[in-house]
This record gives C-alpha cells, structure tokens and sequence, in this order.
C-alpha cells in the first residue's frame, strides 16, 4: 500500500466514521420534521371539525359556576346570585350539609382514594356497605359499584350477552346504553320509541335467539317521558325476556318512596336488572351501579371491564352517596316536596301559554320548536338572573329545540315563581306567547 493509498483509505475510513455519528442526528432531524408536519397535520383536521361545529351552530359552551352546586349559584362573568334550574340535583342532596359531612368523614378515615382497583386492593368495607344498601333501596339481591353509570351501561352487556343472544333497545337511549350495547355481541334490535307494537314485533323475531334482553331509560332525559314499564313487562313474560331499565333520571324521587320508575309502576318485582347513578339525585357526586340477581353481579365483578380495569370510587364520594341513601330511606318528604315544586312550575308555565313535555317529571321541557329562539330565549333568562340551558339540533330533533327546566326539591316556591315570570316576559318578548 502506497502512502496515496493509505490517505485515501483514511479519507474514507474518516468519512465513513463521520457519516455514521452524523446520521443519527440527521435521521433525528428529519424524524422532528415528520413529527411536527404530524402535528401540523393533526391541527388542520381539528380545526376543520371545530369550524363545521361552530358552522352547524351546536357548539357547546360551558358556564364556570364558582359556587356549590344547588338552587343558589354564582357563575363567573355574571353579577349577583343565579337561580339554576338546568342541573341533575333533584332533591338538592347536591350540597345537603349531612350528605358533606358524610363525605368529610370517609375522606378523614378513609383517605383520599384506593390508587387501586377493586379486585387487587381497591375494596373497602364502605365500598361492600354501600352496596349492600343500594341493593336494600332497590329491594335487590345485590349491587356494584363502578366509577359512573356511563361505565355501568358500557359494562353489562359485554359482560352478560353473548353471540347466542338478543338486545332490545328504545331507540331514545342514553348514549352510554347505545355505546354498552355496541360492545357486546348479542343480536341487537332497535324498537321505536315507546312504541310497544314494535317492540313486540322484535321480540317476536327475536324469539330464535338463547336470552332476550329489552332495555329502556326509566325516564327519558329530553323529553321528562317515561317507559311504559307495565306494558314492556307484560311483552316481556309473553316472549320470555329480561328487562333491563337505566333509572338515572328516576332513582331518589320517582315513586311513593322515590324507588324508581318500576315502583312508580308498580313493577319492581318484574325488573331483573337496574343501572343508576349516584351523581345525580344521590349526592351528585359521582359513581353509578348495577343491582339485581346475586349471579349476574358476581359475573360482572369477574367480568365487566369498567369495573375490573378503572379505579374504586374515592371514599369521600362512598360516604356521601351513602348518607344520600339513609335520608331516603329515613324519610321521603324531601322526594315529596320535589313532586309538590315540579306540579307548581307545570301548571303555572301551562297556565300561561307555554307546552311542557312529558309528566310529573322534574324535568320539565319548555317546547319551543327553533333552535334559534330556544337558545336566545335562554341567554335572556340568564340575564334575568335564571340559568336554564337551551337544546337544539342534534340533541334533540329537528324543529323541536326547547329549555330543558329542572326542579329541586330546594328550589323555594318563591324561586319557582320568579323563574315562570321570567318566562313570561322573555316569552313575550320574543313573540313566544301572545
Ligand atoms: C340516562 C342516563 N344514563 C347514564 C348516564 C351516565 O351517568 P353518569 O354521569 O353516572 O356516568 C346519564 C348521565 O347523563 C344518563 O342521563
């Protein structure tokens, strides 16, 4: 080897050596740049689907509320005390200082939470207790806890049906029953809404399949409507199905003794499984359960995804919606004093001129029909003092925007009052009543 040769070697070698340090970084850089027109990418298309919202004009906005939730609110941006009446707190247990003191006390001897769930290290003797007295309110077997009823819904029919079996469901569900019942894989009908000649037609077609499980809301959250339970129960033994009834808008204060729509109904023995929430009626905090037969709630702890993959609810959360539980079951003159406010606010919105949908429940749809009117209508109340949220398109059909109203047990009569003068005036400014 030349000396010509061997500098050439080294050139090489040198260069080489140097390419090979260099192309990480290079790699690196051109990685970055890939990343970043991702990310840019990324933006476009969501930003794209944010205009289509805004353009579609169901853009969701949400209020701050920089007070405890109840009849008596402060929202940021508005002077002075509010008047709500669009929140899920129907016998005010929301803010009731025994229900906060029960939550004080689990979190003092409790802790803050479990950092585990249930079946590794995540069970607690106030998460067996709660159950077991959510099972005694309902009069069931047994009952479990989940982090939501949105996870209750998404954990029982995966968890319970199989491809061998049927599902039969309003076609108003709530969206976390729609999105449970994708997941599993059961023949899946869809009957009109409360609408018994087609329910029963599925379940006649539906009768090739092992098990038949019809599922319905209690009580429809859009329109205050409620199942015709009697008569879903009366198909069910005709064509050997189970009932399953959500009763997020019933548990607390539906029924003599606030039961639910199946003791409204005079059903409860017919039933065969519930799903509820405790954020709404019970305490509102959060959390939601099934309860019915013993076997089905030892298959869903061995089972239900939501359950065996999310964390335990906190014990603050425990303590609350379990004194929530004991003033039920103490008494039912809160359930019967929100039934007195809600007739209140129904005949006297009648009275004056205005179409308030579904019956006796609290919550109470005032009709408007467009979606333009519904949401100013809305906004003027607010400025009134009188939170209520307007619903439009494609929440709730074309052409049947309304204010969705909701009454507490804590609302005074007073509070009920001015809330329907209100309506009278923004009502009449609006050219919505003569
Ligand atoms: C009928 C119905 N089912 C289920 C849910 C979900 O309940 P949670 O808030 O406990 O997840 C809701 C809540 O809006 C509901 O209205």
């Amino acid at each position: 080897m030349t000396i010509l040769d061997f500098v050439i070697f080294f050139r090489f070698f040198f260069l080489l050596i140097q390419g090979l340090a260099l192309l990480p970084r290079w790699a690196l850089s051109t990685g970055r740049r890939r990343q970043l027109a991702a990310v840019a990418q990324l933006r476009g298309i969501l930003e794209g689907e944010l205009e289509g919202i805004r353009a579609a004009g169901t853009w969701k906005s949400e209020r701050i509320i920089t007070s405890r939730q109840g009849p008596h609110i402060h929202v940021d941006g508005v002077s002075g005390g509010i008047l709500n009446f669009c929140a899920n707190n129907y016998l005010g247990l929301s803010s009731h200082p025994e229900v906060i003191q029960a939550g004080l006390q689990a979190l003092q001897e409790f802790g803050a939470g479990l950092s585990s769930v249930r079946f590794i290290c995540g069970t607690q003797s106030i998460h067996k207790s709660l159950e077991a007295k959510i099972a005694r309110f309902h009069q069931r077997e047994d009952a479990i806890l989940y982090p939501s009823c949105f996870d209750a819904n998404a954990g029982l029919f995966e968890a319970l049906l199989t491809p061998e079996d049927a599902v039969l469901s309003d076609e108003l569900n709530h969206a976390s029953i729609i999105d449970g019942i994708r997941l599993c894989k059961a023949h899946k009908y869809r009957y009109s809404h409360l609408d018994m000649a087609d329910l029963e037609a599925k379940l006649k077609e539906a009768q090739k399949h092992r098990l038949r499980l019809v599922a319905t809301d209690g009580a429809f959250s859009m329109d205050g409507d409620i199942a015709p339970l009697q008569d879903i129960c009366l198909l069910a033994s005709q064509y050997g199905a189970l009932v399953f009834v959500d009763e997020c808008h019933a548990t607390g204060f539906l029924g003599p003794t606030g039961r639910g729509t199946d003791e409204l109904l005079g059903v409860m023995d017919q039933v065969t499984i519930v799903n509820s929430t405790l954020g709404k009626a019970l305490g509102g905090a959060s959390g939601g359960y099934t309860t019915g037969p013993g076997p089905l709630v030892s298959l869903l702890r061995q089972r239900a995804r939501p359950y065996l993959f999310s964390n335990s609810l906190p014990p603050a959360v425990v303590g609350c919606a379990s004194k929530a539980l004991d003033l039920l079951m103490e008494s039912n003159t809160i359930v019967q004093s929100m039934a007195a406010k809600t007739q209140r606010f129904r005949t006297k919105m009648e009275a004056a001129g205005f179409t308030i949908s579904g019956a006796s429940h609290p919550i109470c749809p005032v009709m408007l029909g467009d979606a333009r009117l519904a949401s100013c209508m809305a906004d003027d109340m607010l400025k009134r003092g009188i939170f209520v949220i307007g619903f439009s398109y494609p929440v709730v059909p074309k052409g049947k925007a309304r204010i969705r109203v909701q009454i507490s047990a804590v609302h005074s009569e007073e509070d009920i009052d001015r809330c329907v003068e209100a309506f009278v005036e923004v009502g009449r400014l609006h050219k919505a009543l003569p």
